[in-house]
């Protein structure tokens, strides 16, 4: 439930409890070793989960709707574990990772998306004195979900949660215009392939094109850098939201 309310905007946590800082460098050794794809739907973590009451069964369908479900990783890519035995203490082995902290989940993340753990490590949202960001990775994309976040989700307002109450100042308007868009892009490809009509490969790549030039802002937290380039993200995009409504 905490992620899902995280990821509604408003209430974030702003500290997480992290008192064991050396956690995640055995959790890089140790999930190492773990095969990063696994056959997501006939091993033995999601024969066993799909049974299981409440959030222990939940998380599966929202996994299998996610680009990680769709690309072949499985519940052993970030959590470790014995995909092939059917008992659960078992099952929850040797480099098993249960309910990550926040240094944990950039470990557990970071693993496969290297570049993007560097780029978030120098920004703001990671000041390195106090030994744990303020933000991971999951509270912006989610854990399950990710790719597929739930219905009403707007990373514009959930950036908002932060900056622009309190004790922040509100992102420059460019900013916000950015995470506007990437909510809208998001929505215009899920109505187009909620009337069935797959948006075409030009679409998607220029999407893809779109979601990295946001990233390579977002992720270091760029404020220069992104008041220089992001003028140029919203042309296209502009362009992009043109295509989408024409199809
Ligand atoms: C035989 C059933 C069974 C199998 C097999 C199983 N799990 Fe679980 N898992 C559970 C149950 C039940 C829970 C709920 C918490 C508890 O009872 O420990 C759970 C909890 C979890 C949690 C939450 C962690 C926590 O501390 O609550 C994760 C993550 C998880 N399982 C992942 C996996 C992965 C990955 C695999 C495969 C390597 C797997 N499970 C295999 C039954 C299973
Ligand atoms: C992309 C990485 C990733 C994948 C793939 C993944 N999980 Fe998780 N899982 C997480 C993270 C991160 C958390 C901690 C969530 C939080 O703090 O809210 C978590 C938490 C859980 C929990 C605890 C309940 C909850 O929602 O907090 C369960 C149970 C669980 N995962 C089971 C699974 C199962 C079963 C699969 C495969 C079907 C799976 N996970 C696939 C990252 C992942
Ligand atoms: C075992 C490797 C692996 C792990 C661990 C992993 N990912 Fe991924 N991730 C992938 C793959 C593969 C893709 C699909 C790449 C593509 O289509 O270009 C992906 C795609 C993504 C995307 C793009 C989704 C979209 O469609 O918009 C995001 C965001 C993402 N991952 C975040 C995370 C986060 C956050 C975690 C940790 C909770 C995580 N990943 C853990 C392999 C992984
Ligand atoms: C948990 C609260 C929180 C959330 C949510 C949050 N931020 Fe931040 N952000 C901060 C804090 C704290 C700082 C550091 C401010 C400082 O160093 O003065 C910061 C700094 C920044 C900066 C650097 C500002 C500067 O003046 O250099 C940018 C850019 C930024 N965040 C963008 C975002 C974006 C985009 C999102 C959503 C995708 C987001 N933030 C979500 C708390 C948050
Ligand atoms: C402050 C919020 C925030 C945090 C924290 C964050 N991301 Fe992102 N990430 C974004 C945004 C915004 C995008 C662009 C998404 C879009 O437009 O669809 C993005 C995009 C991505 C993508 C797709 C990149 C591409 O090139 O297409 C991946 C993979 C990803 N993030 C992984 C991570 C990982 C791993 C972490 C933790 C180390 C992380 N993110 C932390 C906001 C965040």
């Amino acid at each position: 439930m905490a992620r899902t309310k995280r990821m509604s905007g408003g209430s974030v946590r702003l500290i997480k409890l992290c008192l064991i800082g050396i956690c995640s460098a055995c959790l890089i050794c140790g999930l190492t070793s773990a095969s990063g794809h696994s056959k997501a739907d006939d091993d033995d973590c999601v024969k066993c989960h799909t049974r299981a009451a409440g959030r222990t069964g939940e998380v599966v369908g929202i996994h299998r709707a996610s680009t990680h479900g769709k690309s072949g990783v499985g519940c052993t890519g970030c959590h470790g574990g014995d995909p092939a035995q059917p008992d659960k203490v078992k099952a929850h082995v040797g480099n098993f990772v249960g309910k990550p902290d926040a240094n944990l989940t950039l470990a557990m993340c970071g693993r496969c998306h290297q570049q993007q753990l560097a780029q978030f490590k120098t920004s703001r949202h990671f000041p390195e004195r106090r030994g744990s960001p303020r933000i991971d990775c999951a509270d912006c994309h989610g854990a399950h979900s990710i790719g597929n976040p739930p219905e009403g989700f707007s990373i514009a307002q959930f950036c908002a949660g932060c900056h622009g109450l309190e004790y922040l100042p509100a992102l420059p308007q460019p900013f916000q215009d950015l995470l506007t868009l990437s909510d809208e892009l998001r929505d215009g490809v899920n109505r187009l392939s909620a009337r069935g009509r797959g948006p075409s490969d030009e679409i998607i790549e220029q999407r893809k094109k779109i979601r990295r030039l946001t990233a390579e802002i977002v992720h270091p937290t760029d404020r220069d850098g992104g008041l220089e380039r992001i003028p140029q993200i919203l042309s296209q995009g502009e362009k992009l939201k043109l295509q989408l409504k024409s199809r």
